[in-house]
Parts: C-alpha cells; sequence; structure tokens
C-alpha cells in the first residue's frame, strides 16, 4: 500500500470541484487531509465555502477542516461560471444545508501555517483560480521547502474553454498564475488537453446513479456539466476536470507527459490567462512544469467508479444527523 499523502485541496467548488472533494475523502488510507481552503472563481467565495462544507458533509466527514481565502483574484474583478455551475455552483442536486461550519482562519493563513508545521512535506493540489496558493507564497516562500509537489488544474496548449486563448482557472486570475509558475517549484500540469478527452457518457452516469445516495447525488450533479459540454464545446460527454488532479494523485500511471516550461500571459489583452506551453522546447527556457498530453480516460472512470461506490453504505445525509 503506498504511503498516506499529506494533502491540502484548495479549490472554488463548483461541481467538479466538488467531485473531486469525495474522491479524497473516498480514499482516507491515501490521504491525510489537512484541510480544504476555497476562493472565489466559478461562484462566490461564500457559496465555494458552503459547498466544500456540502461535500465533506456528504461523505460523512464533518471533521474536516474548511476555510474561506480570497473572493477574488489579485489585481482583476472576479470573473464567475455560474452559466455552467449554477448560481450556487452545485446545479443539478439540492443539498441540504450544511451542519458543519467554516473554521474563523483565512484560507491563506491556514495554507502558511499548515504547511510551516508540517513534520511530512504536503501535497497540494488546487483546482480552482490560485489566488490563495499565490498570495500564499509572496506572504511566506518558506512553505516552498516544505511542499512535495504542487498539482494544478488548469491551462491548455490548445484552445481556451473560456476564451478562444484561455482556460478558466488561469484566465480568472492570470498573475496568481504567473506567481505559482515562476514560484521554482516544478508544478505538475493537469490542463483541459487533457480533461477535454476524458469525457462523461450518459452510460456512466446512468451507472453511477445506481451506486447508493452518492453515486445519485454526483450523477445529478454531473448532468448538467455533460449536457453543457455537449452542446458548447461538441464533445461526445462533460469533461470533469478537477477529478483528474485526484486521479492523478491516486494512479499517476494513468497519465503521461514530459517537462516543459509555461509562460503565463498577464496582459490585459485577449490573451488574458494563455499558457504558453513550450512542448517543442523551442525557447530553451529550463522546465517548470510536468505537463500532461495524455490521460488513459478507461482507467480513469474505473478509478472515480470505484471510488463513488465505496460511499453506498454510508449513512444518507439527514440519516448521519439524527
Ligand atoms: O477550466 C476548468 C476549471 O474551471 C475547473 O476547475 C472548473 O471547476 C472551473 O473552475
Ligand atoms: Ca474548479
Amino acid at each position: 500500500m503506498p504511503k498516506q499523502i499529506p494533502l491540502i485541496l484548495d479549490c472554488d467548488p463548483g461541481i467538479d470541484d466538488f467531485i473531486a472533494i469525495l474522491m479524497i475523502l473516498a480514499a482516507p488510507e491515501r490521504f491525510n487531509l489537512l484541510g480544504i481552503s476555497v476562493s472565489g472563481g466559478n461562484v462566490p467565495v461564500k457559496y465555494t465555502a458552503l459547498n466544500a462544507l456540502k461535500a465533506c458533509e456528504l461523505a460523512g466527514r464533518r471533521d474536516v477542516k474548511v476555510y474561506a481565502g480570497c473572493p477574488g483574484p489579485m489585481l482583476r474583478p472576479l470573473e464567475l461560471q455560474d452559466e455552467v455551475h449554477g448560481e450556487t455552483g452545485l446545479k443539478g442536486y439540492d443539498l441540504p444545508a450544511p451542519s458543519m461550519t467554516l473554521e474563523s482562519k483565512h484560507g491563506v493563513d491556514f495554507l502558511i501555517d499548515t504547511i510551516l508545521a508540517s513534520s511530512e512535506k504536503v501535497t497540494l493540489a488546487t483546482t480552482g483560480p490560485v489566488t490563495n496558493v499565490a498570495v500564499a507564497i509572496v506572504r511566506e516562500p518558506r512553505i516552498l521547502d516544505n511542499i512535495e509537489e504542487i498539482v494544478t488544474m488548469g491551462g491548455s496548449m490548445a484552445l481556451g474553454n473560456i476564451t478562444p486563448a484561455a482556460e478558466y482557472n488561469f484566465y480568472a486570475d492570470p498573475d496568481a498564475a504567473h506567481i505559482l509558475y515562476t514560484c521554482g517549484k516544478k508544478i505538475t500540469t493537469v490542463s483541459i488537453d487533457i480533461t477535454h478527452t476524458a469525457v462523461t457518457s450518459l452510460e456512466w452516469l446512468d451507472h453511477i446513479e445506481t451506486l447508493g445516495h452518492v453515486g445519485k447525488v454526483v450523477s445529478a450533479l454531473i448532468r448538467p456539466i455533460h449536457e453543457w459540454d455537449v452542446a458548447n464545446f461538441d464533445t461526445e460527454g462533460g469533461a470533469i476536470h478537477d477529478p483528474c488532479v485526484i486521479g492523478y494523485l491516486l494512479d499517476p500511471t494513468l497519465f503521461k507527459g514530459q517537462d516543459v516550461h509555461v509562460e503565463i500571459n498577464t496582459a490585459f489583452d485577449v490573451g488574458r490567462g494563455r499558457s504558453i506551453v513550450d512542448w517543442w522546447h523551442k525557447r530553451s527556457l529550463p522546465a517548470n512544469t510536468h505537463y500532461f498530453n495524455e490521460i488513459n480516460s478507461k482507467g480513469f472512470y474505473e478509478l472515480l467508479t470505484g471510488l463513488i461506490s465505496r460511499f453506498q453504505n454510508l449513512p444518507k445525509i439527514n440519516e448521519v444527523r439524527s
């Protein structure tokens, strides 16, 4: 059995972030989740915080600590993705208000304090705009010495998904993404180049709907993503981007890529947030990321299905409450 990973997730739940949280909590033998920080992103931070709490409660893990961080980008107004995720971020299923409450500490303070205090190097997974992480790095660069790996969902070397040039997380806060890719650590990048090749199918959605209460919730949440992507990106199904980060942490053999240099466009123009991926090493700049260009989609969905099915013996939230 691989060693348990001391993990922090920084996210903006949002539907796919929500599924990523469930994946982590479905595998406690693999992850020691030190906490979750959220930022504004898909929806305002009041909802991303609430949705992170809802995910933990649905998973029967009221012990998990959730911290609200930066409400928006460092230098630009927040642009939401509520068309895709719904006004409150979980279009598709109306979960009950959580009984869990947020921690009072700010998400950036949580990142700095927890990483500095950890006796083991921490793995940091990000699945939203990276504002919290960038501010933490600027405020306390020493955290970089106690980070094992930063795995980030973001970027594209092909088409963008929020503009022709950029993927949403890097578009939302390009200045934060620039800080991340110039911090000196080699970032593991899970971009939409691969997440758009690992899409859902209606058969899979119907199957997981039969996997207990959590399976029913997950299926209902992902269906709007499936419909949106088929309609807007002419794909066969929906890209569930953030779960691919957790899939990598659980089984890196499902992913292929190479070390390359990436530069983030921070201009205030149509190229805002573009990840300029030097795949053919034309710029002879040192690699600052391990960038994936292939995912074993079949293996990823087998892994995800297995994790969702683990919740089948869990009592429904109201049963847990009573
Ligand atoms: O571009 C995909 C990313 O933007 C995902 O993290 C999704 O949750 C949205 O935040
Ligand atoms: Ca996200």
